[in-house]
């Protein structure tokens, strides 16, 4: 079915839920479903029209719960398949849809599975829905090939058989407690068929696809050799992914609502990016080249128009996205001499200015809301919140800590439980009447980045959020999706949308003159004179006759 231009998810402002650390309605220090049905009102009227929740299925949590056990219940920890049910009503009672995610590229080493094909032994069908490979060496003492896992460490783990016996070894891209799935195996494609209609039959609008570049791998399981290129690795981007997605999309359009699929899709060329968002694959990916990039004006330029040129290829829509639960926050890498993201080295604890990656962060969340396409705004985005730097090392928990030796500190720093009210941990995350510690600590200047506190303060990053994404519903879902650049000098970013909506931005440390306009529309920073502050972002009216300077700060 060709891409209907009119449908939500190409103007959609999704909000990422990290469910374990949004709200935790039971009070044992873990976020949960029971938390978000609470915050219902919280996200309805922060202006968003749909939310992605991290993975909330049966887990050993050895990722997360990206290491899922089973994708047919809600584990104990985050509440139960009922109340996941109930979650997806109450959402859609308050005009917003539910995206779930979908981890296909591996499960848990406690899947059945798993388990059986453990239990099964060598050359027995169980295994076949895996990758077990003999070893190298004279003993098979050597894996199978030179893979490394995106954790740190070899991405094979060698079997000990059930009678004490080294065995083969099976493939994991990341903790070894997430063996990967052969996507070569029938079963394997059935299973996954019948879990998207399992979640579909249950209303969800949508799936976001964990590692969708990587199901399939390069036949032979090839070494990658010492000087791999990027764009031709046998574990990521081979051709038969794109089947799986065709297969899906076919399950999917099957049932009514405009239901969509988010690739998680990251690849190095825009031209193998795109290839996922052809009409009968996903419908849209999150623009990581965004994401990534420095906050220069050259560079961002690019990007946007890299962007928008590739997704016109394929008529998917862009998105845009700042921050996710992998990443280093943007108001700190914003707030650093070097402001570009790069997974294999998150400068953790670089000298960062916070004011500073504040006032860019604002200004961002003004460029990317008013950009064409969709927008994803990962919690905590909407308060300001920093990265969280100093969290002790023993109470870090994400893999990727120890699979690196302790040299990548990972992402915990972006996975703080949020602050909601209060002046002191755990700031409202928990109910009143159970403030137990939250599973990360939060920092005590948390107090004045609550909900409570930013709202109806106008100045907030809270209240420019909330305006930004309502005054996008209202009016800058119905402009032009053509983006013409405004020449306003080399050191900003200006575009217009239609004849009477312009976006500004001031990458300089002077001000600039703003274009002839008839209204500032908003502003992440306070506009006097016609002039535009550094790292600000401006909305502009350009036909006469609208309402001036309503909402410049
Ligand atoms: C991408 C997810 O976003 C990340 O959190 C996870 O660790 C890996 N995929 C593995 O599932
Ligand atoms: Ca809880």
């Amino acid at each position: 079915m060709p891409h209907s231009p009119a449908a939500w998810w190409r103007t959609a402002s999704i909000y990422q839920i990290y469910v374990r650390s949004f709200a935790d309605g039971n009070g044992d220090g873990i976020g949960d479903v029971a938390g978000i049905r609470e915050r219902l009102p919280y996200l309805r009227d922060l202006g968003v029209d749909a939310l992605w929740l991290t993975p909330w299925y049966v887990s050993p949590m050895a990722d997360a719960g990206y290491d899922v056990a089973d994708y047919r219940d809600i584990d104990p920890i985050f509440g139960t398949l009922a109340e996941a049910e109930a979650l997806i009503g109450e959402a859609h009672e308050n005009g917003l849809r539910l995206i779930v995610d979908l981890v296909p590229n591996h499960c848990s080493d406690r899947h059945p599975w798993f388990q059986e094909a453990l239990a099964a032994g060598p050359g027995s069908a169980a295994r076949e829905r895996f990758w077990f490979l003999p070893g190298r060496g004279e003993h098979g003492e050597l894996p199978p090939n030179d893979w490394r896992s995106y954790f740190g460490g070899p991405a094979w783990t060698r079997v000990t058989e059930t009678d004490g016996s080294p065995g083969p070894w099976y493939l994991h891209m990341f903790a070894p407690q997430q063996p990967d799935l052969n996507w070569e195996h029938p079963q394997v494609r059935a299973e996954f068929e019948d879990i998207l209609r399992f979640w579909l039959d249950r209303g969800v609008d949508g799936f976001r696809i964990d590692v969708a570049h990587g199901l399939t791998k390069k036949p032979g399981l090839p070494d990658v050799g010492p000087d791999p290129d990027p764009t031709d690795l046998p574990y990521q981007d081979t051709d038969g992914v794109h089947d799986i997605y065709r297969s899906w999309r076919a399950v999917i359009d099957a049932y009514g609502g405009e239901r969509v699929f988010v690739g998680e899709v990251w690849l190095p060329t825009p031209d193998q990016f795109v290839r996922y968002l052809r009409p009968d694959e996903l419908h849209s990916a999150f623009n990581f080249e965004f994401l990534c990039c420095a906050w220069e004006v050259g560079p961002v330029r690019e990007v946007i128009e890299q962007t928008l040129a590739a997704h016109a290829l394929v008529g998917a829509p862009p998105t845009w996205v700042l921050s996710n639960h992998d990443t280093i926050r943007h108001v700190t890498r914003y707030g650093r001499q070097e402001t570009g993201f790069d997974m294999g080295d998150k400068r953790h604890g670089a000298p960062t200015d916070l004011d500073l990656g504040l006032r860019r962060a604002r200004a961002a969340a003004l460029l990317t809301l008013a950009l064409p396409g969709g927008v994803y705004v990962y919690q905590g985005d909407e308060l300001g919140l920093a990265e969280v730097e100093d969290i002790p090392d023993d109470l870090l928990q994400d893999p990727t800590w120890e699979r690196s030796g302790h040299t990548d500190r990972g992402r915990d720093g972006c996975r703080v439980p949020l602050p909601w009210s209060g002046d002191h941990p755990p700031f409202g995350f928990s109910p009143p009447d159970a403030p137990a510690e939250p599973w990360l600590p939060q920092p005590l200047v948390w107090k004045d980045a609550t909900a409570e506190a930013q709202s109806g303060e106008p100045g907030s990053m809270l209240s420019l959020y909330r305006t930004a994404l309502t005054l996008r519903r209202t009016d800058l879902t119905r402009l032009p999706e053509t983006v013409s650049w405004l020449g306003t000098g080399p050191e900003t970013v200006a575009f217009t949308r239609g004849d009477d909506f312009a976006c500004v931005v001031n990458f300089s440390e002077a001000p600039v003159e703003l274009p002839a306009h008839h209204g500032v529309l908003l502003a992440s920073g306070p506009v006097t004179g016609g002039l535009l502050p550094s790292d600000t972002c401006a909305w502009l009216r350009l036909a006469p006759g609208a309402a001036s300077d309503t909402n410049a700060l």
